[in-house]
């Protein structure tokens, strides 16, 4: 066994022995842990002829790497991180970097950072995005904690990071949890996305009319445009697959109940805590908690008649709407995302580079999409953004498709097709660009039935009225 491995995985999942076998691949020698025998010798047998070393040991396993030592956890959010560090204390020394891989909670990662360094260890948060495959070939990671600690792991990071025209996607993004936030972010923008997309199926499906092979060449044609993503990519994919347990496609076998690990809901808690609104996340996590209510849903649909047909709709005309109406909420929801990080950016002086975390979503992760080229350049031509839908850059994109976002969720509407995340797109457009709300109603009601007070718009000061 070497004794100065440049690098130490903890959790040798699927996740982390793909990403230890990424780190040798790039020429760093890398050291595993797990206290599982079956999955130390999974790597053990993919990594042979490489510079890895395997053990369930963690004495064995804290000895095989060289100082200051570099030990990454990829383990379950929550108590196993606590658990792991506690485990490692007493076989680490001053100036150890510890690194938390995981989709770890922002508060939780503050607390460790303050924990370990009154131990004289160093902590970082780096939030890891890509799946299992990501992990094997590049995925794309947000690092949160001290600037020159993550000076000592960016030559790994870079070399195992994705790559978008010869730039790796990571970058240091900010003290303490701000890797983790970002993170929580990309997370709550998958959710939207993800649940857009379905929406979209469910309109091409409904009132389009379109088959399963229908619908994967429509997927596969929007990947070759300005919907470009990888969530569009797979879902081409998806479509094609055949049940291998039963008759027909698989996507029709799959049980319509949506499981969630709680990082979107986290993005929608905080958000509210801090009065951003976003809604397209808020309500996909909501789509994913009611289609939890199968039964219901079931019992629901055998009392409550479809709306009278409105008519068919011609396929492509359905087509062409669902594509416009997509990159519209696609903009929406990266500008929904982006602008609650310019605020959260401030409020926890995590000092965020928004043109940066677009550069590094460009690839690796699950958000990854053409789209974010052009949202990394409006924030780098404007550090000062607070929306991307105030970047002159998306006037025309929005402009010309908003029409068929309208045609989309009305028609949806009509057929009663829930569409719930593009119409919170657009709602959330209208209210952004009406220079005046009907608000003004509301501070009228609340200080009527409060004397909460009021603001005038033509006279300075706080105002109450004997109603
Ligand atoms: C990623 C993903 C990943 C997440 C899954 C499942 O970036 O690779 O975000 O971190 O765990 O997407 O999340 P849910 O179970 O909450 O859907």
């Amino acid at each position: 066994m070497n004794l100065n491995y440049d690098f130490g995985l903890i959790g040798l999942g699927v996740m982390g022995r793909n990403f230890i076998l990424n780190v040798v691949d790039h020429d760093f020698s890398a050291s595993g842990l797990d206290l599982d025998r079956e999955k130390v010798e999974a790597l053990e047998s993919e990594g042979q002829g490489k510079d890895v070393f395997a053990t369930t040991k963690i004495k064995e396993f804290v000895a095989s790497l060289k100082t200051p030592r570099v030990v990454m956890m990829l383990v379950p959010a929550g108590k196993p991180v606590d658990s792991v560090i506690e485990d490692l204390l007493p076989h680490l020394e001053e100036g150890d970097i510890i690194i938390d891989g995981g989709n770890s909670h922002f508060d939780d990662t503050d607390r460790r950072f303050e924990y370990l360094k009154g131990k004289g260890l160093n902590f970082m948060g780096i939030g890891v995005s890509g799946g299992s495959k990501g992990a094997r070939l590049g995925p794309s990671m947000m690092p949160g904690g001290e600037p020159d600690v993550y000076k000592v792991v960016q030559p790994i990071f870079e070399s195992v990071a994705a790559k978008v025209n010869g730039e790796p996607c990571v970058t240091y993004l900010g003290p303490k949890s701000a890797g983790n936030y970002v993170k929580m972010v990309h997370n709550g923008i998958e959710y939207a996305l993800m649940q857009l997309i379905s929406e979209s199926y469910d309109f091409l499906k409904r009132a389009g009319g379109l088959s399963n092979a229908e619908l994967a060449k429509v997927f596969s044609d929007w990947n070759k445009g300005r919907l470009a993503s990888f969530l569009v990519e797979i879902t081409a994919e998806i479509f094609q697959k055949k049940d291998e347990l039963g008759e027909g496609d698989l996507v029709d076998a799959i049980l319509d109940k949506a499981k969630q690990k709680g990082t979107g809901k986290w993005t929608s808690q905080h958000a509210l805590d801090l009065g951003m609104p976003i809604p397209v996340i808020d309500i996909s996590v909501t789509m994913r908690g009611l289609s939890s209510q199968k039964d219901n849903r079931v019992s629901a649909s055998k009392l409550y008649m479809e709306p009278r047909s409105t008519g068919s709709i011609d396929k492509q005309q359905a087509i062409k709407m669902a594509e416009a109406g997509l990159y519209f909420s696609y903009i929406n929801s990266y500008a929904q995302g982006l602008a609650l990080l310019s605020v959260v950016s401030d409020e926890k002086e995590y000092n965020l580079n928004l043109a940066d975390i677009a550069k590094i979503w460009r690839g690796g992760c699950i958000i990854r999409a053409g789209l974010l080229e052009k949202i990394r350049s409006a924030f780098a031509s404007d550090q000062n953004l607070a929306n991307l839908m105030l970047s002159t850059d998306f006037v025309d994109d929005l402009n010309d498709s908003q029409a068929a976002v309208r045609e989309l969720v009305v028609s949806s509407i009509a057929q009663g097709i829930p569409m719930p995340a593009h119409s919170a797109c657009l709602a959330y457009f209208d209210a952004f660009r009406s220079g005046r709300l009907p608000t003004n109603l509301i501070q009228a009601q609340r200080d009527h039935f409060g004397s909460h007070t009021y603001e005038r718009i033509d006279k300075e000061g706080i105002f109450h009225t004997d109603w």
